[in-house]
């Protein structure tokens, strides 16, 4: 009998710290791919995307990263041709409007993807004083010039630079804009670095300096459809803005000079509302951006932090948040995509069915004295960022 007892004794003990040592095994497997899969690496490819009629070789480079992600930019204007970011099944789609060849990108076209400047939007007459001396831009909007010129950054190739460090990657992009390049003043060393997060986030760091006072705006201008079928326009998409006012404009698109308040209005975007809603109602503001073309001033309590500006796409899930220490957000609902720009495959991209959150300084501020300021002086840096954060819901 006391041999049993013994016997059931030692059994009972060797299972309970057999069990033990697994269970203990199993927590460290699981352990090491957690901590394996958190460092899992962003990875960074390049390609050649082209050839210049002038004969400078374009690349493309691709940015990857763990969660379905994907991030592809050309050295040419800095444009984001692809922007693949899963739905809520998991599946990864083009959330971005753009074409396949260089061919097309260099083509007119309303500054698809690109990095806009040297000022994002409109300058009136395209004349600023600073220093006590005018400059003339470029009038590529008879009679106002309108983001950078004939030839802003969105057309010119810029030189590209990897940065790895493992769960993030960036593409730092640089260029050399010359004094009086498009009129303004300054030899202006701009860089702006792409960086893709294993969190599925874009970052957008904005850095530039001068050698002479200038005004500087930088801004990206992707044109979004969250479903991801660019044949569905993006009135059904649910838009916040946590601004309580936008920057009014006369029938040339150019600031009044005025604030209006958006409460009881179209352009009321402090809770959700679908785009479609009220595109469409009866409003001067409305009538003068042919839709909504507006710089809404954020409120941006902690600029940088605050969620200022979302987009929601209920079919596919895919949600689009956006932080930025900029002072405002040009909401542009492509009024002017008319059918003429081919998609990937095939068909044409059509009125509306990408909506751009351009964030940057509100527009003609060179002109406007109770705007804040978008003077640039030698020996200091225009410094800004923006991150678009993808999510499903
Ligand atoms: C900006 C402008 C619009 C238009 C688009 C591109 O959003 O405010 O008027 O120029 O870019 O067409």
């Amino acid at each position: 009998m006391n041999v049993i007892y013994q016997f059931t004794f030692i059994l009972v003990i060797f299972c309970l710290t057999s069990f033990t040592t697994k269970d203990e095994e199993t927590k460290l497997v699981a352990k090491k791919i957690v901590t394996h899969s958190k460092y899992q690496e962003v990875t960074i490819k390049k390609s050649t995307f082209g050839i210049t009629p002038e004969g400078e070789k374009i690349d493309s480079y691709k940015l990857k990263n763990q969660n379905g992600m994907e991030v592809d930019i050309i050295t040419y204007g800095g444009i984001i041709t692809d922007l693949k970011v899963p739905n809520k099944k998991g599946i990864s789609e083009n959330v971005v409007i753009g074409f396949k060849t260089l061919e097309e990108y260099l083509q007119p076209n309303p500054y698809v993807g690109a990095i806009i400047g040297r000022y994002a939007n409109r300058i009136a007459n395209g004349k600023f004083s600073l220093d006590g001396k005018e400059y003339q831009l470029t009038l590529n909007r008879p009679p106002h010039s309108l983001h950078g010129g004939e030839k802003g950054f969105n057309r010119v190739v810029w030189k590209a630079v990897e940065v790895k460090s493992g769960k993030k990657a960036s593409l730092r992009l640089s260029y050399l804009s010359k004094d009086l390049e498009e009129g303004y003043p300054g030899n202006l060393q701009v860089c702006v670095t792409y960086t893709l997060t294993n969190e599925n986030q874009l970052e957008v760091l904005y850095e530039a300096t001068t050698d002479k006072e200038t005004i500087v705006n930088l801004t990206q201008h992707s044109y979004f459809n969250l479903s991801g079928d660019f044949s569905n326009t993006i009135l059904e998409h649910e838009v916040v803005l946590q601004s309580d006012k936008i920057v009014s404009i006369n029938e040339n698109g150019i600031p009044t000079g005025e604030f209006e308040w958006v409460a009881n209005t179209p352009f009321d975007f402090r809770t959700a509302k679908k785009i479609g809603k009220e595109i469409g109602v009866k409003n001067e503001q409305l009538e003068r951006g042919n839709g909504y073309d507006h710089c809404w001033v954020l409120n941006n309590s902690e600029r940088g932090k605050t969620i200022v500006a979302k987009a929601y796409d209920k079919v596919s899930g895919r949600l689009l948040e956006v932080t930025t220490d900029e002072p405002g957000i040009q909401l542009y609902t492509g009024n002017f995509l008319k059918g003429n720009l081919p998609m990937r495959t095939s068909g044409f991209y059509e009125h509306r069915t990408g909506f751009c959150f351009e964030t940057q300084h509100f527009p003609d501020s060179p002109n406007q004295s109770n705007f804040p300021t978008t003077v640039l002086i030698p020996g200091k840096k225009y410094k800004t960022k923006t991150t678009f954060t993808f999510s499903v819901n």
